[in-house]
């Protein structure tokens, strides 16, 4: 099959390079020319596991091209992906849609013959309608279907969540589109994959309620590691124990800092909107989306409490500054709140982040950079844990008391077990457990 894929954000790139690396000819169109360029030269704008390799593998085979004329992917494509952006729009939290309107109109003027238009943004319900609508006044007698077929891959994880998902779920009744859609996903059609066919608006709300859901469990388990505090629990027990439930489920009950990235704000936020409007308010999701907020304000609180109520003057080394490891996505991360917030109160900070430190840069300032973990130590009155980064998961205890100069170790993401954290003579604070 012939796919054009519109935006090389990591949503459309992953897509793309996983499509042809099921044996489809993808051709990824950007109006950005430095990132195609750069692409074209095997440079990856984004850090993700096997994608540097994964891209060079199908572009030497022929399957893979990347492009800024949309007519070079358009023309003759059996599917054309909308993975534009969909950003909060400023002010109310609505989606801008802006951009996947614009590539309706285009795919419109370009399309030849029968296309499927597969929306993989996460678009608000409706959107698919719009489409339509597009594609009918630009193009009246054109042949085609208007697909949703959101994506649920994970930053740092998307390759194998994209060729290995729990299901696909594919938005449309048209059944020659539905005929298009499986042979797309063929290999995973034969590994028994579950495709879940719906109703476009029923598609495209799945991909909402998911993320609220995944946010609304991190943020129960948030509120209840609080209550932990309070009552002298242990949150990871909480969480294993009421994990073991099958009902329940063990994954998405890590307590830490609140929920960042890329997805779970910007979506729980439109989610409310659109429910608003609807006039079915979601209550529970407004409570998350206040309870997270707050959580990461009430972080700082918690790192200068643990420096003696006072941060004035002090110098705090951080690991991690990422929403989560594995990427070198800032997108409301954590780290954002936190660190400023510690700032205003007086402290210096140094940080360090393995893959982050380039997009931190751009947004963090006043801070001093450094080379790796231990460099944070030097001349440091307490280190904070912001981000679970594998290689934070196992630092010499004894180096860091021996380093800080005062030993205050505080873990926004339980890493560490306290007892061997006060076996090494270090004071520890961490989320939702006896410290
Ligand atoms: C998420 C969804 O998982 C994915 O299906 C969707 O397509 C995009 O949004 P992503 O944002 O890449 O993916 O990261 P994810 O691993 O889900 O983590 C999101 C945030 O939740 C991070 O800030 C992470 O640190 C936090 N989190 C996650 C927790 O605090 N506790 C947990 O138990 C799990």
């Amino acid at each position: 099959m012939r796919i054009a894929m519109i935006g090389t954000g990591y949503v459309g790139l992953v897509s793309g390079v996983c499509f042809s690396d099921f044996g489809h000819d993808v051709v990824c169109i950007d109006k950005d020319e430095r990132k195609i360029t750069a692409l074209k030269g095997g440079k990856i704008p984004i850090y993700e596991p096997g994608l540097e390799a994964l891209v060079d593998k199908n572009v030497r085979e022929g399957r893979l091209s990347f492009t800024t004329d949309a007519a070079e992917g358009i023309k003759g494509a059996d599917a054309v992906f909308i993975a534009v952006g969909t950003p909060s729009r400023r002010g109310d939290g609505h989606a801008d849609l802006s951009y996947v309107y614009a590539a309706a109109e285009e795919i419109g003027q370009l399309m030849e013959g029968y296309t499927v238009v597969v929306t993989k943004s996460t678009v608000p319900v409706g959107t698919g309608d719009e489409i339509e609508t597009i594609l009918r006044r630009v193009r009246p007698d054109g042949e085609f279907a208007v697909v949703s077929n959101p994506e649920f891959l994970r930053e740092g994880a998307a390759i194998d969540d994209f060729k290995r998902p729990d299901r696909v779920v594919v938005g449309t009744e048209d059944e020659r589109a539905q005929e298009v859609m499986r042979q797309l996903y063929r290999p995973l059609y034969l590994n028994e994959t579950p495709i879940v066919f719906t109703s476009r608006r029923t598609s495209e709300l799945i991909k909402y309620a998911a993320n609220a859901f995944l946010a609304l469990k991190i943020t129960y388990i948030n509120e209840m590691a609080d209550l932990c505090e309070a009552v002298g629990a242990n949150v990871q027990q909480v969480a294993k124990g009421i994990g073991l439930d099958n009902r329940i489920g063990g994954k998405f009950l890590h307590a830490g800092p609140g929920y960042g990235g890329s997805c779970f704000p910007k979506d729980t936020l439109a989610l409310t909107k659109t429910a608003t409007d609807a006039g079915t308010p979601l209550r529970i999701i407004e409570t998350v989306v206040d309870v997270n907020a707050n959580r990461k304000k009430a972080m700082a609180e918690k790192i200068i409490t643990a420096c003696g109520g006072d941060v004035s003057g002090k110098t705090i080394g951080v690991l991690g500054l990422t929403f989560k490891p594995n990427t070198d996505d800032m997108r409301d991360a954590p780290s954002l709140d936190i660190i400023p917030a510690l700032q205003a109160k007086g402290a210096t900070i140094q940080a360090y982040d393995p893959e982050g430190t380039h997009e931190a840069q751009k947004i963090l300032k006043d801070i001093d950079y450094k080379s790796g973990p231990y460099e944070t130590l030097d001349n440091a009155d307490a280190l904070v844990i912001i981000t679970e980064w594998d290689q934070f998961r196992a630092l010499d205890l004894g180096r860091i008391k021996q380093t800080l100069r005062t030993p205050v170790l505080v873990d926004l993401r339980n890493i560490y077990r306290p007892e061997e954290v006060a076996a090494a003579g270090l004071q520890y604070t961490s989320v939702g457990r006896p410290d």
